[in-house]
């Protein structure tokens, strides 16, 4: 299995518990006095998170500066404003606090606040230096809480790359379930899916490894148990610290092994449609892809199936591995996900463009997917996923 050659590296220290989040301040103040905290306009308003953060923050002696305008599709020019603010009022620490777009911001925005070139530049300048991060995670999918990866749009291209280099690891994590317990029940299902396309990516990807695979394996049975159960029942908070670990558990394992070209095509889609959630958009994508990969995946397919619960039941290879699409398909309608990329308002011209940019700004991804592929067939799988 994978490489032969295989390298593991995450330096973040994960804290992992219910009412963690109390320990905010003793950890921030390990780092700075003064903090940027980084988090979206309205949900850890309404929940009460960030005036329960800048009160630990204040208690703990660190004095908290707040940036709360990111978007769910955070651009540039809010990474860029944060990071002059970071640099004015002098923050030695910067804590996102939120969902995948404040976390993903908060490690970009600590490497433009320790540099002197627009953040869009460090695509192609590699950064050597950060400011230290915290994630504080509200939602369970992302896996920014505990990985190097930073997801940004410019509004101008509607590209929307990712990128990530060693200084931007978080160096701790608290992932505190319940902070989670006010999260939608679309937010649920839309990351609670990206947890599992993380997984089914990394998993069967060109640079698996056994590391990621462990991680992985892990996920499926946390995900066969509990990813149903978080929709239903958003205040069971033993549900939600399970989906929480799978969660960090996929984050990791992407760290280790990348993504494949259901993120490389769903990237294209939330850079040109900021409203369309992350993983709204891999839901519509998800199945044409696994078909596409299915000849490739047999062997995995069939596992994954089997960690999710799927009888055997006499069926062939071919039955069984094929079997893990329908249970997906099953998956998708149980969190009412069960979508097309019409369905999330994307204009069909607009396709090609896409198919192109999943080249452009994803190609690693692309690349890291089993099944070769090239821009004509990824255009033919956003024409099936329509
Ligand atoms: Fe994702």
């Amino acid at each position: 299995m994978g490489a032969l050659n295989i390298n593991v590296f995450n330096p973040v220290r994960i804290h992992f518990g219910n009412g963690f989040i109390s320990e905010a301040g003793k950890i921030a103040k390990k780092y700075s006095d003064t903090a940027l905290i980084v988090t979206g306009k309205t949900s850890m308003q309404k929940s009460g998170t960030l005036g329960r953060l800048v009160k630990i923050l204040k208690d703990a002696g660190v004095n908290p500066v707040i940036y709360d305008k990111i978007t769910p599709n955070p651009t540039i020019d809010e990474i860029d404003e944060a990071a002059r603010i970071a640099k004015e009022k002098r923050v030695g620490l910067i804590i996102g606090l939120g969902g995948g777009s404040p976390l993903d911001s908060s490690k970009a925005i600590a490497v433009a606040a320790k540099g002197n070139i627009p953040v869009w530049d460090y695509l192609k300048t590699p950064a050597t230096e950060a400011l230290p991060v915290i994630t504080i995670v509200s939602t369970s999918g992302t896996g920014s809480e505990v990985n190097r990866y930073s997801v940004m749009t410019n509004p101008k291209t509607k590209e929307k790359p990712g990128f990530g280099y060693e200084c931007m690891y978080p160096k701790e994590a608290i992932i505190d379930p319940e902070i989670m317990a006010s999260m939608p029940p679309y937010v649920t299902a839309a990351t609670g899916f990206d947890v599992f396309v993380h997984v089914l990516e990394a998993f069967t990807g060109k640079a698996r490894n056994a590391f990621s695979s462990a991680y992985c394996m892990q996920t499926f049975y946390l995900l066969k148990d509990n990813l149903i159960k978080a929709y239903n029942e958003p205040n069971n908070l033993e549900i939600r610290g399970n989906m929480a670990l799978a969660s960090a558990l996929a984050g990791l394992a992407i760290d280790l092994s990348g993504v494949g070209i259901i993120h490389a095509l769903e990237h294209p889609v939330s850079g040109n449609y900021p409203n369309v959630a992350h993983g709204a958009g891999l839901a519509a994508l998800v199945v044409e892809s696994m078909k596409y990969n299915l000849e490739a995946c047999k062997r995995d397919f069939m596992l994954i199936a089997h960690h999710l619960g799927v009888k055997r039941a006499g069926k062939t290879d071919d039955e069984y591995a094929y079997s893990l699409i329908e249970k997906i398909e099953e998956m998708l309608k149980a969190i009412n996900l069960n979508i097309r990329l019409k369905d999330l308002g994307v204009e069909k011209d607009r396709l090609p463009g896409m198919a192109k940019e999943a080249f452009a700004t994803m190609g690693f991804a692309a690349q890291n997917n089993p099944e070769t592929v090239d821009e004509k067939e990824a255009l033919k799988l956003l024409e099936a996923s329509y």
